[in-house]
């Protein structure tokens, strides 16, 4: 069995993460950690808020409070919300946490001594209204690429071009919109990444034709263009310090690493804490360092989070010349909109986590989001969509086939799972059906394709709806006892595979369906198609429950309401 290391992308600290953050990267990470935990490989899926930089800083202030206790706050903040949304990691890490800033420190020097680091004097924009040095995402104004008018200085959100402040048009203050800014001197350390261009080109191109598209396009786009040495330490309090030992200097003068040369090192620094809480995690380095060829390692992400990914943090990780591990697969998200107009952490357009899980369980977004993930473009939430999918899918196809059975058979035969005849050739197509499904549902999964998976496990349970309607057990038992009672053992057993093979997108429910039955060693992680085809896991005379309804029908009413408090439309 292979080992997989899982990382989703780290969610910036400052502020609760909106419904397309969570789509586009813990979600389906934490989906496809579950699927393969329960298909019996070894996992570590390893996430943490990223903590640094100017947003935290600010964000603090406004508070009124330190920059670690805000972070401190809005971390156990954000993990509660992930827990709320059942969220299996190995780890939460920090970006901040003493590990990093170890490991952090270890890779600049390293880089030093490669000659991949070097001191420059550089002219960096000085707002003299706001009385500082203006980090890059500070600056913002139209992009020379594409001619979005907010570009950030580091990035265009609309193109995803990397830039630098003095690319954009028209630059002005972010903090206080002063348009008067100057351009000053100071020196910083510049990862020179023009001279590892030829390696992470030869790197790339050993895997993109396994990435998916998305993916190897914004890899090659930005290689196209050509790498460049970028400034890898700000002017900030809050940060990793760059370390006095190798540049005294600029130790003193309080510099401190940018947050993106920090946070991906972080995947690492969390590896690290997981191991230091737990004497049973001490052999963290085998996932990283020297990891053999059984590690398999998965990055999910938005899109404007690739360039980092396939291109700067591969840059990083070669110029330290020690065998780090790099990432095998890259599956990247496209936008998750919100009628049809952008999810907006500043703007409060949209749904966020902790929102949606004041509304529902968790359950119903996980399905939700995971059946419309952004995979092949973007795709858009609406109310009105997500109202009918739960209804449609969650409430009548599976829930209510689950209670139906369940309380039919309860009336009818008691407490036990009916004995009943043998099965027949319904039966033996309703198993053939099954194990197809099962196995067009694990392709997909292994294929990381979260929308046709979704679509596969829907399937799965519409035919057990099939099979229920042409057997009618409910007409069966007037003239068939005996066919009745195995019509109903036979979708009691389909309730059990489902729990089961659901875990990965819907655990609440599937745990609640499993619980239905008291088998006296449940322990099947997965169903095998043999299994499937069986359709026997749970026997005659085995004890059940009816549990509640598993998903509640969504209203006209409900919907309005939801549409009146979020708004409706484009804003
Ligand atoms: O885009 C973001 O929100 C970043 N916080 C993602 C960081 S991913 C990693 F490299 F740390
Ligand atoms: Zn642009």
């Amino acid at each position: 069995m292979a080992r997989h290391l899982i990382t989703s992308a780290l969610p910036y600290i400052n502020g609760i993460k909106h419904l397309g953050n969570m789509v586009g990267s813990m979600l389906p990470a934490d989906v496809y950690s579950r699927y393969l935990r329960q298909r019996g490989h070894d996992v570590l899926y390893i996430c943490a808020t990223d903590e640094h930089g100017t947003p935290a800083e600010l964000a603090a202030k406004e508070q009124g409070l330190p920059v670690a206790e805000f972070c401190a706050r809005a971390h156990d903040a954000q993990k509660a919300v992930y827990d709320g949304f059942a969220l299996a990691f190995d780890y939460f890490g920090r970006s901040s946490s003493r590990q990093n800033v170890e490991i952090t420190q270890h890779f600049a020097r390293k880089l030093n001594e490669n000659g991949f680091i070097e001191e420059r004097a550089i002219r960096q924009v000085y707002s003299p209204a706001d009385g500082r040095f203006l980090p890059d995402r500070y600056v913002e104004g139209t992009c020379p690429h594409c001619g979005y008018d907010k570009a950030r200085g580091d990035q265009c959100e609309n193109c995803t071009r990397v830039l630098d402040p003095t690319d954009l048009i028209n630059p002005r203050s972010a903090i206080s919109g002063s348009t008067e800014l100057e351009v000053r001197e100071t020196k910083h350390l510049f990862l020179l990444q023009s001279k590892l261009q030829h390696e992470v080109e030869a790197w790339v191109a050993r895997h993109e034709d396994d990435w998916p598209q998305l993916a190897s396009s914004i890899a090659r786009k930005w290689l196209t263009e050509g790498l460049h040495d970028r400034a890898i330490t700000r002017d900030l309090d809050w940060g990793v310090p760059v370390p006095a030992d190798t540049w005294p200097e600029l130790a003193a003068e309080g510099k401190v690493f940018y947050v993106w040369f920090d946070a991906p090192i972080e995947y690492i620094g969390a590896t690290k804490e997981w191991a230091d809480q737990d004497p049973e995690n001490r052999d963290w380095k085998a996932w990283w360092y020297e990891a053999d060829d059984t590690v398999r390692y998965t990055e999910f992400m938005a899109k404007d989070n690739v360039p980092f990914h396939t291109v700067m943090f591969p840059a990083t990780e070669l110029g330290v010349r020690e065998p780090w591990k790099k990432v095998d697969y890259v599956k990247a998200f496209n936008w998750l909109t919100y009628y049809g107009g952008k999810f907006s952490t500043s703007q409060k357009r949209g749904v966020f986590t902790d929102q949606a899980l004041d509304i529902l369980p968790a359950d119903y977004w996980r399905y939700f989001l995971i059946a419309n993930a952004p995979e092949s473009d973007d795709s858009s939430f609406t109310w009105e969509h997500f109202t009918a999918t739960v209804n449609k899918d969650l409430a009548d196809t599976l829930g209510n086939f689950v209670n139906r059975v369940l309380s039919f058979s309860k009336k009818r035969f008691g407490e036990e799972v009916p004995a009943g005849g043998e099965p027949g050739e319904a039966e033996a197509r309703l198993g053939e059906e099954i194990a197809r499904l099962l196995a067009e549902y694990e392709e997909q999964m292994e294929a990381l394709q979260f929308r046709k998976a979704a679509a596969a496990l829907r399937a799965l349970w519409s035919a057990g709806n099939s099979y229920l309607e042409e057997k009618a057990p409910w007409l069966e038992i007037k003239t068939d006892k005996e066919g009745a009672a195995l019509t109903l053992r036979t979708a009691m057993n389909l309730i059990h595979l489902y729990a089961v093979v659901s875990e990965p997108l819907i655990p609440a429910t599937s745990a609640a369906m499993r619980g239905a039955f008291a088998l006296p060693d449940d322990t099947a992680s997965w169903v095998g198609a043999e299994e499937a085809k069986a359709l026997a896991a749970v026997p005659a005379g085995t004890p059940f429950t009816v549990p509640p309804v598993l998903f509640a029908k969504l209203t006209d009413e409900d919907l309005a309401a939801y549409k009146e408090r979020f708004g409706g439309e484009e804003g």
